[in-house]
């Protein structure tokens, strides 16, 4: 899976960065091409001579070679790379990386990566657990980092590690696992909605619901990381939510109306679509042109139905296309899925339930049931990422 594959390896100011060297000599066994980019403060802990006899190429530190004054160039790494490991990654690293702070050239390198990014943090147990390296690691993953976590399996993200860098030959399988994915969709379009909706009320105010987006963006980049391109049709949602894959194209709507009409035209020539939008099924029958004054009364508002685009891509579904979908569910969770698999016409449905602790809005995690026509299958609590996985294998499995 590594042969030929050309890998930018960040090391930075850790007393894990001798690990560094392991995993160079795994990944070079394995076929892969090795380029370091190294820290100041990497250097105070292993030396580049090392590091270049191990991957037989000069080791890059400054933005010039002191000796003769070439200059590096991040952007041509970034166009170079396969994928970028950043290993062991420092609090202070990961802080730059999360805000863009670009003083050394690991960090211009990772702003001008094109390529799949992972982050194997390497820290002490308080340093990790501090609320602004959490949120800096969850930065990071909504820009589509992969985050390498000990103990906690492929791609982590569980944010509840221990800081401890992963071993190296984990962290090799995790690059060996992503690529061994990685154009398995090449060829397929896949719609995706994502967030909520908000139904106007007034110039001001709106119906609306809690979705962040983070379950749907996490489907966008796993369909893109396996080579898929993707149709990313979303609500309003946070602007720390972007997608760096340029096999994605995202399409910001307000309503459940602009959401229906965006997926009934892109819907014919896609292969499938994933529905994971928290869609308002109601609307205000009229919006107020100006604010609504406060009169003393009580306040009435009329609301009609929205489309239901589940319903309708499921009517319009030919043979060879796909259309999964979700229900959030509040009680009675199984039949009210299976009760949406038939009326919507889906291939399967995704359950996830406000009952569970740590599923559905806003979280990073989720736990879920993938219902079939013939079969059910339940999911431990995961991150968003990994459920991701979960459910674009269900559907590469059909
Ligand atoms: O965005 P996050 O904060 O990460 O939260 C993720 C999530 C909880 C929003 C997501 O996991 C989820 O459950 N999405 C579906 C929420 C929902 O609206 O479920 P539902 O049971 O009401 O709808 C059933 C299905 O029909 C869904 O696929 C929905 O997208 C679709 N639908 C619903 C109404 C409507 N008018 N049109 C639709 O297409």
């Amino acid at each position: 899976m590594l042969q030929g594959k050309k890998i930018v390896l960040g090391i930075t100011g850790s007393i894990a960065a001798y690990k560094s060297c392991l995993i160079i000599r795994q990944l070079i066994k394995k076929g892969a091409e090795v380029q370091v980019v190294i820290t100041p403060a990497g250097k105070e802990f292993i030396t580049p001579i090392t590091l270049s006899a191990l991957t037989s190429k000069p080791v890059i530190s400054e933005f010039f070679a002191q000796r003769d004054g070439t200059w590096h160039s991040h952007v041509d790494l970034g166009l170079w790379a396969d994928a970028m490991l950043i290993a062991p990654a420092t609090a202070s690293t990961i802080g730059k990386m999360a805000n863009g702070v670009a003083d050394n050239m690991l960090i211009t390198t990772y702003l001008s990566m094109k390529a799949p990014v992972f982050i194997a943090p390497a820290m002490d147990l308080d340093m990790y657990a501090h609320p602004s390296t959490q949120q800096n690691l969850k930065t990071l993953q909504s820009y589509g980092n992969h985050i390498i976590e000990p103990g906690t399996g492929f791609l982590a993200s569980k944010l509840e590690g221990k800081g401890r860098m992963e071993e190296p030959e984990n962290i090799v399988a995790c690059l060996e696992q992503f690529f061994s994915q990685q154009g398995s969709m090449k060829g397929k379009k896949v719609l995706i909605t994502a967030g909520p909706t908000y139904e106007k009320i007034d110039p001001v105010r709106f119906i609306g619901n809690y979705s962040s987006g983070k379950m749907g963006f996490a489907l966008a980049n796993e369909c893109a990381n396996r080579g898929a391109q993707v149709e990313l049709v979303c609500g309003p949602v946070s602007a720390l939510m972007q997608t760096k894959s340029p096999h994605i194209h995202r399409i910001d709507v307000e309503s459940a109306q602009e959401m229906f009409e965006v997926c009934k035209e892109l819907y014919p020539s896609m292969d499938s679509a994933i529905l994971c939008a928290a869609v308002a099924d109601f609307a205000p029958e009229t919006t107020a042109k100006q604010k609504i004054k406060r009169t003393g009364d009580d306040m009435v508002i009329r609301l009609k139905p929205n489309p239901d685009i589940a319903a309708s891509l499921g009517q319009m579904k030919q043979k060879g296309q796909t259309l999964v979908g979700f229900a959030l569910e509040t009680n009675d969770e199984e039949s009210n899925a299976q009760a949406k698999l038939k009326k919507k016409n889906f291939d399967f449905i995704v359950l996830n339930s406000l009952k569970d602790e740590g599923a559905g809005f806003r979280t990073d995690t989720n736990k879920i049931t993938i219902i079939t026509a013939e079969s059910k299958k339940e999911y431990p609590l995961k991150s968003k990422e990994e459920v991701a996985k979960d459910i674009v294998d269900e559907l590469e499995r059909l």
